[in-house]
């Protein structure tokens, strides 16, 4: 192998690919993305990312600018311009099946093989069932010219929205399945720095790279899930579940991140990810593992039913023409994420039921309000809740962690809040005049 430098392709610019590719950039490759959408190619190119993402607008700006990242819709070309091909395409939810739709990791991994000009490692990052990886390499023994070498390996990305720039460039694990040695030798090569600061490599076969990813989001929601059951019994028992986190996270065997207890998991990844790990495990036969995911699943949705009823008793039985304020819209903080939002599922929902609901969120007003066209919102805080018969915090924004209670409440009708994210200060809260129903704890005056 020739240590010339390695040029890298990146297959779908949404999400993960548009990040991992700004993010080799930077690392010092030459890299094309490729994306079938010329609106989305023509944005990138001026450096307009399609979502909110810190950091990620400016690093694709500056090396759109120094020449190093480029974008294009024609994959082929962008194929034979490079050495190492990413697959970051999306597998969205099938709407009945609940399995994962890999038609689009299947074209755009044919459509790479049949591209390739000279020797090619075709590296997928997509979120996938186990078991797509190997049917995919028969798709590329069947697409690829005889006259080239070309493998296809699996390297899992666990990036966060909203430290998506951070988490590609500083990962905590590299996992490589199904690597020859060859493979093996140009992957390091394309994560050499993180390597080198002693970020561990897993190399593994096929399958288990693919359940690697599966199985960390898997267990992330099921930390919510089992906080929020705790939640549920701390309440029963008039103890505190914030409380209970950090003292049982002080053990490191549990850690207490991700035990946040309140109205649950949503956005793109964790429930599209349980339940389709929920689908394949059917299909294979493992029970326990479909069983586990559909009762972390069930319970996560009732977090939402939860926050509903209690909203309902708040305002003593009705929500009809109550004038409700929902504070956050994004699936979580930092985001303009709307993608199976709690806090706009329950907001819809209350809507339904007759309630006048203004939401307020940060920066996810635009997203939410082509979701539900059908809700009103508000440009900021003050207007959201002015009159207002209630008030829900459904995102854990600074903006409404560090509100002032007392200002909000020369502004409402009634000083009622639900914190739907145990996120707000209940001293100061209550301090200021206002009724507080909480999740986790003693709710109520
Ligand atoms: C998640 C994983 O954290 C990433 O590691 C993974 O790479 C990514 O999915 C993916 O598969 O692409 P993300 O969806 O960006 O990342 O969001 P998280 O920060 O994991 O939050 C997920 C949800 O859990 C949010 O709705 C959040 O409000 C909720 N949550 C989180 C809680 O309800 N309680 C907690 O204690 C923590």
């Amino acid at each position: 192998e020739d240590a010339a430098p390695l040029r890298i392709s990146v297959i779908g610019t949404g999400y993960l690919g548009a990040t991992h590719a700004a993010a080799m950039a930077e690392l010092g490759f030459d890299v094309i993305g490729v994306d079938m959408d010329p609106s989305k190619i023509a944005a990138l190119e001026r450096g307009e990312v399609p979502f909110f993402e810190p950091g990620l607008p400016s690093l694709i700006s500056r090396h759109v600018a120094t020449g190093k990242l480029s974008f294009t819709t024609d994959l082929k070309a962008a194929v034979q311009a490079s050495d190492v091909h990413f697959i970051c395409v999306g597998t969205p939810q099938h709407p009945s099946s609940h399995a994962a739709d890999l038609r689009f990791v299947d074209t755009a991994t044919r459509a790479v093989a049949a591209s390739l000009g000279h020797d090619g490692l075709i590296v997928g990052k997509s979120t996938v069932p186990v078991g797509t990886a190997a049917r995919l390499r028969e798709i590329v023994s069947e697409a690829a010219p005889a006259a080239v070498h070309a493998e296809l390996v699996w390297n899992p990305e666990f990036l966060r929205e909203g430290m998506a720039v951070e988490d590609t460039l500083h990962p905590d694990r590299v996992v490589i399945g199904g690597a020859s040695p060859w493979a093996e030798e140009r992957l390091r090569r394309v994560y050499d720095a993180a390597l080198a600061s002693g970020v561990p490599l897993i190399s593994c076969d096929l399958p288990t790279a693919e359940l690697v990813k599966v199985s960390a989001n898997a267990f992330l929601a099921t930390k919510i899930s089992f906080i929020n059951a705790i939640a549920g019994l701390c309440e029963k028992a008039d103890a505190d579940v914030a409380v209970l986190a950090d003292a049982i996270g002080y053990d490191p065997r549990i850690g207490r991140r991700f035990l946040n207890a309140g109205l649950g998991f949503g956005g793109g990844c964790l429930p599209k990810d349980i339940r389709a790990l929920m689908h394949r495990a059917g299909e294979l036969g493992a029970y326990s593992a479909v069983k586990l995911m559909q009762q972390v699943d069930e319970i996560n949705m009732d977090q939402r039913q939860r926050v509903i009823d209690l909203t309902l008793r708040a305002l003593g039985g009705s929500v009809l023409n109550a004038r409700v304020a929902v504070l956050g819209a994004a699936f979580k903080p930092d985001t303009d994420d709307v993608r199976d939002s709690p806090a706009l599922n329950v907001a819809a929902a209350l809507h339904l039921r007759g309630a006048m609901v203004t939401v307020f969120d940060p920066a996810a007003g635009p997203t939410a309000g082509r979701l539900y066209p059908t809700l009103s919102y508000a440009d900021d805080l003050e207007s959201a809740v002015r009159s207002a018969d209630i008030v829900l915090v459904l995102t854990e924004w600074d903006e409404f962690r560090n509100a002032d209670p007392t200002r909000l409440g020369a502004l409402v009708e009634r000083r009622l809040v639900v914190d739907g994210r145990n996120c707000l200060p209940v001293e100061t809260w209550r301090d200021a005049g206002w009724e507080y129903w909480g999740l986790g704890h003693t709710s109520g005056a």
